[in-house]
């Protein structure tokens, strides 16, 4: 955070989990209060703990995000996540908010497909939308071209919420995503650290059990947890919101059978100008 700050960057989302220590780590900084800081949340009273536990820093955030249930790969839920529901949830923070007198932007997020769901976001006071899944299947997203084919392909039991992340919380992905099960030798040197409080990482904890349980095993599976830096960085873990079984729907299916890759630009318009729950396709284009 610190060095995005003195590149300059305006602003900062922090994301994933609770950041009660975040706006301390910085407070110092000379941009601490000139640059935009934004937080997610996916209840009304994890703002609430947020903002009592920041009160101290005398800096409130820039616009809160409001992650919904059916959001993509990590959620701030449980494993009952689908007892939620986004509009509810939106609400409580607004009211919250305007209990307080607190005048701070609300984004909600997750499972927003349509122009129509934006717009019925933002007439009831929304100040904006953030979107994610649609834009998976953009030429311009960094998924390469055969696993973006997964994506369209996906139907809705394809989808699934489980307790693989060594991060702890709940994450949403494609059921056939490679990394499932898979039992890499941790890479940690090479594409990061992911630890828990006490300096662990449940992957590496659950690998080490498994080759324990094999000896002169060449590889070992790995059920319950799943080695997030490497598989992400190959892209083996398929991170999904909960509607990615519509994408299909989004674009024409081509004469070799795969479906055509859009553009962020058509996406975006889409979402723009269309009305009555309906999705304008792409131009079609030749195989
Ligand atoms: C493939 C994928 C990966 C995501 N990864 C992250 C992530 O690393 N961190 C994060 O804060 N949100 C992540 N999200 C959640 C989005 O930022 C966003 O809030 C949410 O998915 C919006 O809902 P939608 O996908 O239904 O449009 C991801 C979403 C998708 C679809």
């Amino acid at each position: 955070m610190r060095a995005a700050l003195d590149a300059g960057i305006d602003g900062i989302t922090l994301a994933a989990g609770l950041h009660l220590g975040s706006f301390g780590l910085i407070e110092d900084h000379p941009r601490f209060r000139d640059a935009k800081l934004g937080i997610i949340v996916s209840s009304v009273r994890a703002l609430q703990i947020f903002i009592k536990k920041n009160a101290r820093t005398n800096r409130l955030p820039d616009y809160v995000v409001v992650e919904g249930p059916l959001a993509g790969g990590h959620l701030g839920f449980g494993m009952d996540w689908a007892q939620y529901d986004l509009a509810t949830i939106v609400a409580e923070v607004m009211q919250y908010l305007k209990n307080e007198n607190l005048d701070i932007p609300v984004i909600p997020a997750g499972g927003i497909f349509t122009g129509s769901d934006a717009t019925g976001f933002l007439e009831s006071g929304a100040a904006a939308v953030q979107v994610a899944t649609r834009f998976t299947v953009a030429r311009e997203c960094g998924l390469p071209a055969d696993v973006q084919q997964h994506y369209f392909t996906a139907d809705e039991d394809d989808i699934v919420v489980n307790e693989i992340s060594p991060t702890g919380y709940p994450m949403r992905m494609i059921k056939s995503s490679p990394a499932i099960g898979d039992g890499i030798r941790p890479n940690c040197e090479a594409y990061g650290y992911l630890l828990d409080a006490n300096g662990k990482c449940a992957y590496v904890t659950a690998y080490n059990r498994e080759v324990a349980a094999h000896p002169g095993a060449r590889k070992v599976k790995v059920m319950d947890k799943t080695c997030l830096c490497t598989h992400m960085r190959n892209f083996d873990l398929w991170t999904c919101g909960q509607l990615t079984y519509r994408l299909r729907d989004t674009t024409h299916r081509l004469a070799d059978g795969s479906y055509q890759v859009l553009t962020a630009e058509h996406v975006f318009k889409d979402y723009q100008f269309s009305t009555d729950q309906k999705i304008a396709l792409p131009e079609r284009q030749e195989v």
